[in-house]
C-alpha cells in the first residue's frame, strides 16, 4: 500500500470501583496502555478498550460489577453494528476471585487481569486482538512492582498536586470477614528506594502531597538506605526529606502494627498529615477475637492514648462492621460505647456482608438485615454528631490549606485541611499547588469554607512550608 497512513490513536476507558489502591492501579494501567498507543478518555461509548477495575470487598460492590457489564454489552453490540470493535477488561478484585466465573457469566468480556498481573496488559490486549479470551490471576506483587511502569512527568502532572503510591500490597491477617488476603495475596512491600524515586519523581512533577497505600501499610517494612531494616516510620523520615513534598499521610493501618517509630514520626514530623485512618471495627471483645483481629479493645484505646500523646490534635477515623456473625446487643453497645470513648473525626461503617471462602462466611448466628440496618443507622449517627462536632471545633481557627482544584463556585478552590477536610476558600486558580493560611468562618454539609489570611512579612502568594502549622 503506498501513500501516508493516519495512525489514529486508540483510546481507554477505565472505571474504578473500591479503594484507592485501585485508583492507584488504574492510573498505572493507563501509564502501561499510554506507551501501546492509548489515550485516556471520559467517554465510555468513545472507548475502543473498557476496563472495569473492580471491587469484591462486599457483595453490594461485586454485583454492581455484573450490572454495568449489562449496559456495557449492549454498548458494545451496538458499536459493532458500526463496524467498531469495542475490547472489554474487567480487572482488579472481582477478576481475581471469579476469573473463569466471569468469563461464563459475562460472555462481553475478553480480558480478566488480577490485580497482580498488570503488568501483562499489553501482552494480554495482543493476545484478544488475535481473538483469544485472555484470562490471568496469578499472584505475582514482586514483579508487578519492579515492571509496572511510573507515570511519566507529564501523566502525573496531569493528575493533580496530591497523589497516592502504593508501598505494599497483600495481607496476612486473615480477618475472617475478609476477601483480601484471597484476592491481593501475600504481603508483599515494595523496596524502600523503588518509594523514594517514585515520590521525588512526584515531588519533581508538582505534587504536594503523598498518600501512602497499603492494604496493611503500617506492616510495610524493609532495608533502608542505611543499610538497617526499616518500618514505615523510618521511612516517612526519609521521604520528609524530599524537596517540594509538603505533606504524607498513610492509609489503611491495623492496630498490631502501630510500632514505636511510626508514633514517633506523627510526634517530631511536621509533613505528616494529623490524620489517622486506624479501622478496629468492633469494641466488643467477643468478636474482635472472632473476627481474628488479635487485640481487644482496651489494647486499641490503650495505643489512641499513645497516638495522642504524641500529636494531641491528631484526627481519628476508623471502620466499623455492624452484624458479624453472633453480635448481640451488647457487643454491639460495647462498639458505641468505644467510639464514645475515643471521639472520631470521621468514619466508614458496613453491614456485615458474607463473602465466599471467608471462615466468617458459614458460621452460625448471622445477624437479620433489619436489625443490621438498625444498628448501622444508629452507629452512623452516633459518628456524623462526632464529624460534625469535630469540624465545628475548628472554625475559628486558622490552619494550613493545600489548594487541590476548583471549588464549587467560581473565584473558589477547594483545599484540604491537616485533617482531610475539604475547605472551600475564595483564591485565584493561581495558588492550586500551593498552601495557604486560611482562616476557617463556616461549617457547611460536606466542607469548611475559609478566608486566606496574610502573615506578616510572608507574601501572600508564596507556599507555605508546613512547619508554620500549629
Ligand atoms: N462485610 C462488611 N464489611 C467488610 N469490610 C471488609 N470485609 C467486609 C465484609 N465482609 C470492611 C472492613 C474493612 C473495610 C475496608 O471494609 O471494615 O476495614
Ligand atoms: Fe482484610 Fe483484615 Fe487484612 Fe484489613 S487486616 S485487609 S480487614 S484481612
Amino acid at each position: 500500500m503506498t501513500g501516508t497512513q493516519i495512525q489514529t490513536k486508540k483510546r481507554v476507558f477505565i472505571k474504578t470501583y473500591g479503594c484507592q489502591m485501585n485508583v492507584y492501579d488504574s492510573d498505572r494501567m493507563a501509564d502501561a496502555l499510554a506507551s501501546d498507543g492509548y489515550e485516556p478518555t471520559d467517554s465510555v461509548e468513545s472507548a475502543d478498550l473498557v476496563l472495569l477495575n473492580t471491587c469484591h470487598i462486599r457483595e453490594k460492590a461485586a454485583e454492581k460489577v455484573y450490572s454495568e457489564l449489562g449496559r456495557i454489552r449492549v454498548m458494545k453490540e451496538e458499536a459493532a453494528r458500526q463496524g467498531r470493535q469495542v475490547t472489554v477488561g474487567v480487572t482488579g478484585c472481582v477478576a481475581q476471585a471469579e476469573g473463569p466465573e466471569i468469563a461464563r457469566r459475562a460472555p462481553v468480556v475478553d480480558l480478566v487481569v488480577g490485580p497482580q498481573s498488570y503488568q501483562h496488559l499489553p501482552k494480554l490486549l495482543r493476545e484478544v486482538a488475535e481473538g483469544r479470551r485472555a484470562v490471568e490471576t496469578e499472584f505475582a506483587i514482586a514483579e508487578k512492582f519492579e515492571q509496572l511502569p511510573a507515570a511519566t512527568r507529564a501523566q502525573t502532572r496531569s493528575r493533580g498536586v496530591t497523589a497516592f503510591l502504593t508501598i505494599q500490597e497483600g495481607c496476612d491477617k486473615f480477618c475472617t470477614f475478609c476477601v483480601v488476603p484471597y484476592t491481593r495475596g501475600a504481603e508483599v512491600s515494595r523496596p524502600a528506594e523503588k518509594i523514594v524515586e517514585e515520590a521525588a519523581r512526584m515531588a519533581e512533577a508538582g505534587v504536594r502531597e503523598v498518600t501512602l497505600l497499603g492494604q496493611n501499610v503500617n506492616a510495610w517494612h524493609g532495608v533502608g538506605s542505611d543499610g538497617r531494616e526499616w518500618g514505615l516510620g523510618e521511612l516517612l523520615f526519609r521521604l520528609a526529606e524530599i524537596p517540594g513534598l509538603d505533606r504524607l499521610r498513610y492509609t489503611t493501618s491495623h492496630p498490631r502494627d502501630m510500632d514505636d517509630a511510626l508514633i514517633a514520626a506523627h510526634r517530631d514530623l511536621p509533613a505528616l498529615m494529623p490524620y489517622l485512618h486506624l479501622p478496629v471495627q468492633s469494641g466488643a471483645d467477643r468478636i474482635l477475637a472472632a473476627m481474628n483481629r488479635k487485640h481487644k479493645a482496651a489494647d486499641y484505646l490503650r495505643l489512641i492514648d499513645r497516638i495522642r500523646d504524641a500529636r494531641p490534635d491528631i484526627a481519628l477515623s476508623s471502620d466499623f462492621i455492624v452484624g458479624f456473625p453472633g453480635e448481640t446487643d451488647a457487643d454491639f453497645e460495647a462498639t458505641m460505647k468505644l467510639i464514645e470513648t475515643v471521639g472520631y473525626a470521621a468514619a466508614y461503617s458496613f453491614k456485615y456482608s458474607p463473602r465466599p471462602g471467608t471462615p466468617a462466611a458459614n458460621r452460625d448466628g448471622q445477624v437479620a438485615e433489619a436489625l443490621m440496618q438498625e444498628r448501622l443507622l444508629r452507629l452512623q449517627k452516633l459518628v456524623l454528631d462526632q464529624q460534625t462536632a469535630f469540624n465545628r471545633s475548628k472554625v475559628g481557627t486558622v490552619m494550613d490549606v493545600l489548594f487541590e482544584k476548583p471549588g464549587k463556585r467560581p473565584g473558589q478552590l477547594m483545599g484540604r485541611s491537616p485533617f482531610l477536610q475539604a475547605v472551600q476558600v475564595d483564591a485565584d486558580q493561581s495558588r492550586i499547588g500551593t498552601i495557604g493560611r486560611v482562616s476557617i468562618s463556616g461549617l457547611g454539609a460536606n466542607s469548611l469554607f475559609g478566608e486566606l489570611v496574610e502573615i506578616p512579612g510572608r507574601p501572600v502568594a508564596a507556599p507555605i512550608p508546613t512547619e508554620v502549622a500549629s
